[in-house]
Parts: C-alpha cells; sequence; structure tokens
C-alpha cells in the first residue's frame, strides 16, 4: 500500500484546469465505432460512451481519445471525413456529443478529439465543389490537382504509390465529360490531400478547432500530422529517385510530403488558437518521423506533444526497451514535452498478439506495427501461429512497465481486457479497411483490432449492443469480457486498475533512475519516491530487491519474479 509520503504526493496530482494535466496521463483511445452499441443498429455510437463513463472512471484513467465520429462514408474507419464540425447521424448528434463531454468532465476525465487535416473525405462539399469547377478554379485550389503526363495527360503525374497500395494519384472525369485531371491521396482514394498552401483551407482548420474547443474539448490528436505541407515541383521525382536519395531525404526535410520544415509554421498558427483557452487545449503528433525530427511536433511553440511508437515496434526484450526509454526520455527533456508510450491502436496488431509471434529481425516496422505484427497479417494472420498465452503475459508485463515510466501513457480500447487481435476468422466479405482491399491476396489489413469490444461473456454481440455487431466478434471474445473479468482478481481488467489507480497515487516529479540489476535480461528503474518497477524479459527467475510488493504482473514464484513478468515495489 502507500505509504503516508505517496499519499500526500497525490495532493499535486493533475486538477481540471492545471495547464499540465497532460504530462503524465493515462488516455484511454476509444474507437468509437467498435466500443458500446446504445441503439442496436451494430454500430458503436456517443450514448454508448456516455453509458460506459462509470467504466472509464473505475479503470483509473485521466482522459479518453476519441477517434474519428464525425459523417463519413468509412472508406478509411472514419478518417475520410465529410464534414470536420458535425457527428455522423449513425454516432449521434451534436447534443449526444455534449451529453458524453458533460458526463466525462463530471466524472473528471479530459477528452481529446482525432482531427484528420491532410485529407477530407471525396464526398467533402469542397470535393464536390472542386470536381463541378474547372482546372485552375479556386475550387481545385483547395486541394492538390495537377495535369497528368503523357499525350493526352492519360498518366498519373509521378509513379507515387499511396500508403494503402496502388497509386496515389486518381484521374477525375472533367465536369464536360472528357477525362481530366489527377488529384494526390496518400491514403485511399476516397480521402484527396488539401493543399495547405491555400489560405481557405488554413483558416477553416483554425475554425475547427475553435468550434471543438468551444464545446469543452481538451485536446487533439493530429492525424499524420507530418503529411500536410507539400513541394510538388514541375516535375515530380520517381520514386526510385526517392529512394536513391536514403536517408538523408527524410533528415533533411527534402521529402515532396512526408516531415516537409513549413508544416510547423502551421502548428505555430494552431498553438496560438490552443492557447487561447483556459487550460490551454492539447495536441498530440501523430508524426512517423525519423526520430531525430519528432521534438520539433512535440515543441510548446507547436502541437506539445507526440508519438514516439519505438516501444511499439520494438520486441519484447530487455536492451530494446532500455534504449528506446532512455533516448525518448532524453528527447521529451530537450523539447519541453513529455515522452509519450503506446503498444497498441487501431492501426496495429494488438501487443496480446504481437508479443506471442516469433521475434522479427528488422523490426523497423511502418504504419502497420513492427515487422513481427505486419508478417502475420501478410502471412493471413493464422490463429494458430501465435502463441496467446505467452501473448499476454509478456503484453501484462510491458504495459505494467509503461504504467510506471513518466510521461503519458497511451492504451487502446480492449487492451485492458488482454484482447487478443482477430485474424483470420474475419471472413473477406466481412472486411473494412481499405488496406486490405488496395492490397488484395497482400495482407489482411487492420480490422483485427477494430472488432467490438465484448462487455458480456454471453449474449447479444457479447453486450456490446443489442444488435449485432459491424465486424464479426469471434466465440472466444466472450472469455475476454468485462464480465467475465470484473471479479476476477487475476484478471487483466484487475490488473490495469490497480496499476492504474496506484500510477495516480505514486507518480510525481517526471524523473527515472535506472537501477543496476546484474543481468542483460533484466531491467529495472526507480522513480522519485522510492517507486520501484522491475521487468523480468528473460526465463530464469529473478530475485527482487527488498521492498513492499504493490503489484505484479504475475505471481511471484518463491518470492522470485519469474520470466516475462514485472513488478512494481516501494
Ligand atoms: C493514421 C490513422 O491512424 C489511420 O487509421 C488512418 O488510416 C490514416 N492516418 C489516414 O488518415
Amino acid at each position: 500500500m502507500p505509504t503516508t509520503a505517496t499519499m500526500a504526493a497525490r495532493t499535486d496530482a493533475p486538477r481540471m484546469d492545471d495547464p499540465n494535466w497532460w504530462r503524465q496521463a493515462s488516455v484511454y483511445q476509444i474507437y468509437p465505432r467498435s466500443f458500446a452499441d446504445s441503439n442496436g443498429d451494430g454500430i458503436g455510437d456517443l450514448k454508448g460512451i456516455t453509458a460506459k463513463v462509470p467504466y472509464l472512471k473505475t479503470l483509473g484513467i485521466d482522459a479518453v481519445w476519441l477517434s474519428p465520429f464525425y459523417p463519413s462514408a468509412l472508406a478509411d474507419g472514419g478518417y475520410d471525413v465529410d464534414d470536420y464540425r458535425n457527428v455522423d447521424p449513425r454516432l449521434g448528434t451534436l447534443e449526444d456529443f455534449d451529453g458524453m463531454a458533460q458526463a466525462l468532465h463530471d466524472a473528471g476525465l479530459k477528452l481529446i478529439v482525432d482531427i484528420v487535416p491532410n485529407h477530407s473525405s471525396d464526398r467533402h462539399e469542397w470535393f464536390q465543389e472542386a470536381l463541378a469547377a474547372p482546372k485552375g478554379s479556386p475550387a481545385r485550389d483547395r486541394y492538390v490537382f495537377r495535369d497528368g503526363l503523357g499525350d493526352n495527360g492519360e498518366l498519373p503525374p509521378s509513379d507515387w504509390v499511396s500508403v494503402f497500395g496502388g497509386p496515389a494519384w486518381e484521374r477525375v472525369t472533367e465536369p464536360d465529360g472528357a477525362p481530366g485531371q489527377w488529384y494526390m491521396h496518400i491514403f485511399a482514394k476516397e480521402q484527396p490531400d488539401l493543399n495547405w498552401d491555400n489560405r481557405e483551407v488554413r483558416e477553416d482548420f483554425l475554425t475547427t478547432l475553435r468550434f471543438w474547443s468551444d464545446r469543452g474539448v481538451d485536446g487533439f490528436r493530429i492525424d499524420v500530422a507530418h503529411a500536410l505541407t507539400k513541394n510538388l515541383e514541375e516535375t515530380l521525382p520517381s520514386t526510385a529517385d526517392l529512394e536513391a536519395q536514403g536517408e538523408a531525404l527524410y533528415l533533411e526535410g527534402r521529402h515532396p510530403y512526408w516531415d516537409r520544415d513549413e508544416v510547423h509554421g502551421i502548428y505555430a498558427e494552431w498553438r496560438k488558437v490552443f492557447n487561447e483557452y483556459t487550460p490551454p487545449r492539447t495536441a498530440v503528433a501523430e508524426a512517423w518521423v525519423h526520430a531525430d525530427r519528432r521534438a520539433r511536433y512535440a515543441s510548446p511553440e507547436g502541437l506539445g506533444q507526440a508519438f514516439n511508437f519505438d516501444l511499439l515496434q520494438a520486441d519484447f526484450d530487455a536492451g530494446q526497451f532500455r534504449k528506446t526509454i532512455t533516448k525518448n526520455l532524453a528527447e521529451a527533456e530537450a523539447s519541453g514535452a513529455s515522452s509519450t508510450w503506446v503498444f497498441s491502436n487501431h492501426d496495429v496488431v494488438r501487443h496480446a498478439t504481437r508479443y506471442g509471434l516469433p521475434a522479427s529481425e528488422d523490426s523497423a516496422g511502418g504504419i502497420m506495427a513492427g515487422q513481427a505484427g505486419k508478417q502475420w497479417l501478410v502471412a493471413g494472420g493464422r490463429q494458430e501461429d501465435v502463441d496467446a498465452e505467452l501473448g499476454l503475459r509478456r503484453a501484462r508485463a510491458a504495459s505494467l512497465l509503461m504504467f510506471a515510466l513518466p510521461g503519458s501513457a497511451y492504451l487502446y480500447q480492449g487492451e485492458e481486457l488482454g484482447l487478443q487481435e482477430v485474424g483470420c476468422e474475419i471472413a473477406d466479405a466481412d472486411r473494412q479497411d481499405p488496406a486490405f482491399f488496395r492490397n488484395k491476396g497482400v495482407e489482411i489489413g487492420r480490422d483485427g483490432c477494430r472488432v467490438p469490444l465484448p462487455w458480456t461473456s454471453v449474449g447479444s454481440s457479447f453486450g456490446f449492443g443489442p444488435g449485432g455487431s459491424h465486424l464479426p466478434q469471434p466465440e472466444w471474445f466472450g472469455g475476454s469480457s468485462v464480465e467475465a473479468q470484473e471479479a476476477e482478481e487475476d484478471s487483466t481488467l484487475s490488473l490495469y486498475r490497480r496499476a492504474l489507480a496506484l500510477r495516480s497515487e505514486l507518480q510525481t516529479a517526471e524523473a527515472l533512475e535506472w537501477l543496476e540489476t546484474g543481468r542483460d535480461d533484466v531491467v529495472a528503474f526507480r522513480r522519485p519516491n522510492g517507486w520501484t518497477s522491475v521487468t523480468n524479459f528473460g526465463a530464469e527467475p529473478f530475485k527482487l530487491p527488498a521492498g513492499e510488493v504493490l503489484v505484479s504482473s504475475s505471481p511471484l514464484e518463491a518470492g522470485l519474479l519469474p520470466g516475462a513478468a514485472t513488478a512494481w515495489l516501494q
């Protein structure tokens, strides 16, 4: 149990009006369509979230991050936005949004929403206007339109490939019916890239940020924050030209659309808007950039915080963890931000599954997670290739380690249940992810981590809602449900609740001191006030240092910390 000294530290815990509330927050990501369905249409909604506020409160988090809930054709799970200042009617109304925000705030929880500025949906009124307008018109200038190559413009302006596979350009039919210009889309063709050199685009996003801030939103998660500004000179370099330039292209910010320096001018403007509010609105960048350039996104004059996906891409390995943590803490200190930690989100194979896969030789990864998970998706996501027990054991150890780190911990819905990824059990006909369709036959995509949550052990869609579930849930989901775990002292849900409660009691200054363990496969560190976390990445049991054990991810064996386990002591 916490000592009197640590209880005293609790009075320093962030308050709702504390401008630094985000620095060491535990943030829970909700993928709204798959969280809780209040009206039985098989799609999670805002009222469903409101009804689960008591659950979120008991979990012990500080904030909720909501993935897109805006009107959308769902060509990319809601990251194709039709209207940035409204709610998808299938998810509710603006009034429902206000009710949800109020319920979260009444429970002392902050609310972060996703902003998708790189691209709109092709159904957005601006894009529809652009299609109806002629070449060179102001309407087209809000997007990235170019003439094609070849005698009749029949070839795309470059050979660039979209993140989801296939060409990054789509040809339009002009209003007179003739084949016309091409527009750029780094992601799906239903996601045309916006032109951030256009002042109207910039102003409109400032309006959007104020719109949600005025409704009480506390912060923003910025989707592909590193892609907005582009340099599309007359002659576009080919993919081979770009590849030939190696790492220098990225390090020097010379890539035509990834991580260009000009993007920070946009965020400087956004920061001024954030600072109009009390406490200032926060932001976290999703920026898959070279580690040496990440701090720019996290600067206090910019977004203030940036995700680092380094732990997510690491294997379950003491050396990789220690190196990654050291580097990221130093980086955060240099930028003035606090560090971020994440193991799972809606784009990657859940960590309870990833850690049950054979380690990969190359953990470089990309948008689809570390290589092990990626390879598994490419191989078809066979459940028999996963050692689920080992994966869960390691996931619990890794999460407990993360909760002891200084900085913000970002959790993804369902990881508190130790949920496994759903692999090949989703039939092709039920899949939704554009990465599956655009990469047909290459990989199965990200639907497996987006299957609606199991709340009850049996019953209609395992308590997700009174109707079905928009992605099929496998039979084994019931065993991982909230209901099945609620009363179990050793369940992953109980572990998360205990650990998150202790985390908010124990954490004070953002400091960490590494401890010598005498073993390469055991990592230990101490936080101020004597809170110590020890993780045994190996197989050989480890004798813990003296102290009271506060919580452990697996039971101690004869007083020793077993393999693939973490314990906290004080
Ligand atoms: C990153 C988001 O996390 C992902 O889900 C989405 O597909 C792309 N950005 C495009 O918006």
